[in-house]
């Protein structure tokens, strides 16, 4: 099957695999460059992101494009989705089954089609969801290693930055590294 990511946006759009599309306004596939290097996976949509369909637009996603301005990496260059398309009710962590089954129907299939030379984990959901890894992410962000054939960095969730200092520093620092990566990869 010729699968392209707009058929597979429809897809999410109209999921109904998991309990999260009974309390959800809008699925929010994703959105990005057609041939990125980069993919950003983030954890779940918030409120904001829930009214429009589109990732990371309330705080955390300004944070995300100071972050990026840091490195000189503009939004429309790269991908940015969530480890689970629909936003849980009241903000709580996507449960197992929930993530699952989002991984095996859309993600896995996004990452296909997309094949980014990177990944960037943005918080613990994104590293469970993509490795099973349960790690404390103070001790492995900054982290870098292969996934299939793409490079895969952990940094923290952009809301943790955003209410704890010294998290905002360590995650700046990350994105040094993501800047090294990518001047390395070409
Ligand atoms: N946090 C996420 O992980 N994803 C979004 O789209 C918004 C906030």
């Amino acid at each position: 099957m010729n699968l392209t990511l707009d058929k597979l946006n429809f897809g999410i759009k109209n999921c109904k695999k998991c309990p999260l599309c009974k309390s959800r306004l809008n699925a929010v596939p994703g959105e990005g460059a057609v041939n990125p290097k980069i993919f950003f996976l983030g954890e779940a949509p918030g409120i904001n992101e829930d009214r429009t369909g589109k990732p990371f637009v309330g705080k955390s996603g300004k944070y995300l494009d100071e972050l990026f301005a840091d490195i000189g990496i503009l939004r429309n260059e790269v991908y940015i989705t969530s480890s689970v398309k629909c936003r849980p009710p009241k903000n709580r962590r996507p449960l197992p089954n929930e993530l699952k089954i989002c991984r095996l129907n859309w993600l896995d299939k996004q990452l296909m089609i997309i094949n980014p030379k990177l990944i960037v984990m943005l918080g613990k959901v994104a590293l469970l969801q993509l490795t099973n890894r349960t790690d404390n992410l103070t001790q492995v962000h900054g982290e870098i290693f292969t996934y299939h054939s793409s490079q895969c960095l952990i940094t923290f969730h952009p809301a943790s930055a955003m209410r704890f200092p010294k998290i905002d520093i360590l995650m700046k620092q990350d994105f040094q590294k993501l800047k090294l990566l990518l001047e390395k990869l070409g």
